[in-house]
Formats: structure tokens, C-alpha cells, sequence
């Protein structure tokens, strides 16, 4: 979804900000525009695509020339992507960029309308720009103040004031905002790879704190203009974690980074040999409590829930229900004092996530939250915790925080059975050490990428795929095809084996490429069955299996091997490398933006 960023200091303010934007592309995008003070006025710059052609527009026309201004890359929400629906906004002397939904935009808008107002663009942010100059009286925080009192939705604003030169001002409702502190030059940014190059000092702004950004000072405020003493954080990310550092793509980069993602996720959390999640607020008295789990979340981290689901239910017996986060929330589900509700979530601001969590609260449950983001909204209102140590993900398809979502949710089955008394001390200190030992299995499973390679050559001219599975194979089905869906533009869907000739298999035709995971010992022959059948009918079989098995001819086409000596409760950390791999080479041999799908966002700030 949108970004943002600002900037007040010393250097080239136009740099900066295209700078900081190129480090917010990832959260998808189809216009950009900045604002800088040029000489004391505002001087704006704006284009529908992506920040390039915004270079290249500003190149003809010259670029703004300062040391403070404001940026936005807009993903479309009210009026399509063009040059006048780009951001930033402005009225007479005010001008904005925003990330969010004012949901009663249309009832503001019509107000200023009678007023005389007249509007340039479709969007929402254009009402909070006219409004905050309706509104405007010398004063800017009274006039923030007074004005998001009015707006319902969510926001991070960015401002500045023709009055106030050199001066960035800033509020928050929802949408996420840091303000980064550096040596005489502030910063302010949707998320913190943005602001790394330039410092790693930042403060965490809270809903409706308005900062005010100078060369010399920063300061951060309530709505009464009272001065607030925050803490500043440190981000614990360098520079190279926001970089390709020599890989083609961020989403390549992500998955050989998954080796080491796993290691500083789980190793904190074994102690003795056993998983220990008490640092995140889950004891072993709590975790034996618990007789229902729903898991909430969307898109890939959904994925990672339901491998949750067929772990926790197997070794530990207790009930889980995973739902996405979109249908949960409007559903009135059944969910009690007693149970406990787990939030999965890279970026920790999905609006369907963050919603279903507040509604868990308010009917009793107890939440915990399996989030990347440090302090994102999940996070901080979670009653438990447990942060993926990934690292910044930029890709937009996720790879590395799906992995450590499921380490995670390893850990966690793994005590979880223990606290229930499922298994002994002694089988979750073996499975521990299973999962331990994954890294370096997926280190070598990523030695055979060309195998993918050549498979995703196979693929690239398909107009439509199956991924299909039994068990755990049907939860990485799931991944797999959204995997390859999200960034080869390839219709793809995922269907469980047994269920395929329920329907499914009408669509099966000559030449039809079905990847069919089939990893699980107890399910192998089923599935077999299942690939057969539409072999049998023509489609062409690409096969993820373990080594030691080689298919027939009338079995498959492809295979990717997996070591055999995997156990198969942990076979989805090593399947579904092989099926990020595909997905990611089918998109870069169809020639495709693979960090940046078309229509996506990697934050998904809005209903
Ligand atoms: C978007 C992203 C997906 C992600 C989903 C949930 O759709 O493109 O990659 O899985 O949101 O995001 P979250 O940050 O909550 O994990």
C-alpha cells in the first residue's frame, strides 16, 4: 500500500525522499510524487508509474531544489492511477501525502464543496488537504488537531505549510509512521528500510501524536499540544538487509536468506533442547490450558496457519481452526474466554488482521501474535508475542517470513504437546533438533535451484495449473500456487487430491501442468493414485517427492527431489522451497516486475 516519507536537513531533499521511496517500493505502487520547499515555496512533483518515471518527468522539468519536503508512492484506492490522483494534495497553503482510507471522505467533501471548495482530483487525501486549509489558522498542530478529529479511517499524514518553510509535519491513525532522529535531520517513513541509509534512530509514532520536523529539532506531541517524552528506538536491521546485495531479485535474495532466518528465529527460543517460549508470555501452564486455537491471518501467512493447523492437531490434540482474517472478523464467530486466538503476520499493519485480533480481545480470547514487524500495531497490542526474526522482507511474495511463521509454529505445537502431556520430554527434544537441523537441509535443497529452473521453463506458456496434495502436501499446495499465481500472472489453484475428481479434474486437459506435492509416507499411495488419474488425462506432472522415490512415465514428467531422510512432519519447511523456486523462476522467465506484481501490495492497510 502507500508509502510515505519526509525529510528535513542538510542534503539534496528531492534525493533523499526518491531515495526512501525506492526503499518502499516493495509495498506496491503505480504513482509517486514529492513536495519540497524550493526557495520557500512549495514546489510539487508528480507522476502516474513508478519512481523512474518520475525521475524522468523531473529531469525535463526540473528538479525541486531544498532541504525539506515530503514523498508518497500511492497504491489506487479512490480514483485510478493517473498524474492528478497522484499525492501529494494541496489547498492554498497546505500540501499532504497519505497512507490510508478516510472512510467518510464523501460526507467532508461535499461540506467543503458548498464551501466553495473546488477539488482537482477523485481521491480521499484531497479532502484532508482542502480540509486542513479550511481550517487553517496560523497554528498548525491546533489545525491537525482539529481537523483529524473529523476524519474517520485511517492515516499517516505527512504535511507541510507554505507558512512554516523547511518544517515537515507529521500525525498517525492507524496507517504505520516512524519518525527517524539522525545528526541535524529528521526523517519520517512508512517503515524503517526507508530511513537505514541515512540512520538507524527512530522513534515509533502512536495514533494521533503529531511530530514536528526542523533541521535542529524534533519534537513529538498529543492532540493538546502537550510535548511527549518517547523512547527512541534502534533498528536492529543494517543497511545490506534492505539491499539486493547481489542478487537479481529482493524475492531470490529472501529465499537463500531462509537458512539463517530459521537459525535467529528459533535458536532464542531452545532452551536445553526443549522450545521455551516464556520470554514471549506463553508458559507451559498456559499452553496446557487452551482446548480450542483459531489462527487468523491472510494471504501466505494464512498458508503458514494451516501447516499450524495439521502440526498442532497432531501432536498435540487440541482443535485448530485457521481463518482468514476477511471472513473471521464479519462472521460472529464462536470464540470464548478460554480460547486462544494467534494473529500471523509478516508486516504486523494488515488491516483484516489487526481488526480480527480486537475483536478476539472483545470477546474474551487471549491473542498472540506471530509478527515480523518490530512495534507494528499487531505486535504492540497482542497480550503475547512472538516476533520472526526474518529481517526486513521486500519482496512482495513471501518466502523467508512464511518459513519462519511455520518454524515458529513448529516451536509452538512442539511445547504445546509437551504441556498436554502428548509427547515426552524426550520426542520434543527430538523433534526440536529435527527442526534444528532444517537450515542446513534447505541449504542444499537451494544447490539444486537450476532443477526448479528447468521446470519453471515448462511452465511459462501455460494459461492455467493445479497444485494438488494430500495433508500437509495440501497446505504447501495452497503456498505453492499462490506463490506462482501472485507473480507469474499464471491462473493457478490448489485443490486436495481426493477432492479433485469432485469437479476439478473436468478442467484437466492435454498438456495441463498439475504439480503435485507428495511427501507424506502415509498418503504417498493415495496421492500416486491421484496424479495418475490426471496424467491419465493428458496433464503433464511436475512431481516434488522425496529422492529416493523415481516416478514412471505415467506418473510424471518433472521431478523435484527432496532428501529422504526428512521426517514428514517437517517435509513442508524443505517442499516448499522447490515450490517458491518455480514460482519465482516462471515469473522471471515470463519477463515479469517479480519483487513488484502488478495490483499488489505487500501491506494491506485497507479492508
Ligand atoms: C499481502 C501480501 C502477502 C501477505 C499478506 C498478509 O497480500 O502481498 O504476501 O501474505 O498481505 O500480510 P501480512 O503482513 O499480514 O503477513
Amino acid at each position: 500500500m502507500c508509502g510515505i516519507v519526509g525529510y528535513v536537513g542538510y542534503r539534496d531533499c528531492a534525493g533523499v525522499l526518491m531515495d526512501a521511496l525506492s526503499k518502499l517500493e516493495y509495498r506496491g505502487y503505480d504513482s509517486a510524487g514529492i513536495a519540497v520547499f524550493d526557495k520557500g515555496e512549495i514546489s510539487v512533483a508528480k507522476s502516474k508509474g513508478r519512481l523512474a518515471d518520475l525521475a524522468e518527468k523531473m529531469e525535463k522539468t526540473g528538479k525541486p531544489e531544498g532541504n525539506a519536503g515530503i514523498g508518497h508512492t500511492r497504491w489506487a484506492t479512490h480514483g485510478e492511477p493517473s498524474d492528478i490522483n497522484s499525492h501529494p494534495h494541496s489547498g492554498e497553503r497546505v500540501t499532504i501525502v497519505h497512507n490510508g482510507i478516510i472512510e467518510n471522505y464523501k460526507v467532508l467533501k461535499d461540506f467543503l464543496v458548498k464551501e466553495g471548495r473546488c477539488f482537482k482530483s477523485d481521491t480521499d487525501t484531497e479532502v484532508v488537504a482542502q480540509l486542513l486549509d479550511y481550517y487553517y489558522d496560523g497554528d498548525p498542530i491546533a489545525t491537525i488537531a482539529k481537523v483529524t478529529r473529523e476524519l474517520e479511517g485511517s492515516y499517516a499524514l505527512g504535511i507541510v505549510f507554505a507558512d512554516f518553510p523547511d518544517t515537515v509535519f507529521a500525525i498517525r491513525c492507524e496507517s504505520p509512521l516512524i519518525v527517524g532522529i539522525g545528526e541535524n535531520e529528521s526523517f519520517i517513513a512508512s517503515d524503517v528500510p526507508a530511513i537505514l541509509k541515512y540512520t538507524r534512530n527512530y522513534y515509533l509514532l502512536e495514533h494521533d501524536e503529531i511530530a514536528v520536523l526542523s533541521r535542529y529539532s524534533t519534537s513529538i506531541y498529543d492532540l493538546h499540544y502537550n510535548k511527549l517524552n518517547k523512547e527512541l528506538k534502534t533498528a536492529d536491521w543494517d543497511m545490506d538487509a534492505a539491499e539486493k546485495g547481489g542478487y537479481e531479485h529482493f524475492m531470490l535474495k529472501e529465499i537463500f536468506e531462509q537458512p539463517t532466518a530459521i537459525k535467529t528465529t528459533i535458536t532464542p527460543r531452545i532452551v536445553d533442547g526443549l522450545p521455551n517460549l516464556e520470554e514471549c508470555g506463553i508458559t507451559m501452564e498456559k499452553l496446557s490450558s487452551y482446548k480450542q486455537i483459531f489462527v487468523v491471518a491472510c494471504g501466505t501467512a494464512m498458508h503458514a496457519g494451516v501447516v499450524g493447523r495439521y502440526v498442532i492437531e497432531k501432536l498435540a490434540r487440541v482443535p485448530v481452526n485457521v481463518e482468514i482474517a476477511s471472513e473471521f472478523r464479519y462472521r460472529d464467530p464462536i470464540v470464548s474466554e478460554g480460547d486462544l486466538v494467534i494473529i500471523i503476520s509478516q508486516s504486523g499493519e494488515t488491516a483484516d488482521s489487526l481488526a480480527a485480533m480486537r475483536l478476539a480481545k472483545k470477546l474474551g480470547a487471549e491473542t498472540l501474535a506471530i509478527v515480523n514487524a518490530k512495534g507494528s500495531s499487531i505486535a504492540r497490542e497482542a497480550d503475547m508475542l512472538i516476533y520472526t526474526h526474518a529481517g526486513p522482507e521486500i519482496a512482495v511474495a513471501s518466502t523467508k517470513a512464511y518459513m519462519v511463521q511455520i518454524a515458529v509454529m513448529y516451536l509452538f505445537a512442539f511445547e504445546m504437546a509437551l504441556a498436554k502431556g502428548m509427547i515426552s520430554e524426550d520426542e520434543c527434544r527430538r523433534l526440536t533438533s529435527l527442526l534444528q537441523q532444517t537450515p542446513d537441509t534447505i541449504e542444499k535443497l537451494l544447490e539444486h535451484k537450476e532443477t526448479a529452473q528447468y521446470i519453471a521453463s515448462s511452465l511459462i506458456n501455460a494459461d492455467s495449473l493445479l497444485y494438488i496434495g494430500r495433508g500437509l502436501d495440501y497446505a504447501l499446495s495452497m503456498e505453492g500456487s499462490l506463490k506462482l499465481k501472485e507473480i507469474s500472472y499464471i491462473h493457478s489453484e490448489s485443490y486436495a487430491a481426493g477432492e479433485l475428481k469432485h469437479g476439478t479434474i473436468s478442467l484437466i486437459h492435454d498438456g495441463m501442468p498439475v504439480i503435485a506435492v507428495a511427501t507424506q509416507s502415509a498418503l504417498f499411495d493415495k496421492t500416486i493414485s491421484n496424479i495418475k488419474e490426471v496424467k491419465a488425462r493428458g496433464a503433464k506432472v511436475v512431481i516434488v517427492c522425496r529422492d529416493s522415490y523415481n516416478p514412471d512415465t505415467d506418473v510424471a514428467d518433472h521431478k523435484f527431489g527432496l532428501p529422504d531422510e526428512v521426517e514428514d512432519l517437517l517435509m513442508p519447511m524443505a517442499a516448499v522451497v522447490p515450490l517458491q523456486l518455480i514460482a519465482y523462476y516462471t515469473s522471471v522467465l515470463r519477463g515479469n516486475d517479480v519483487d513488484k506484481p502488478r495490483n499488489l501490495a505487500k501491506s494491506v492497510t485497507v479492508e
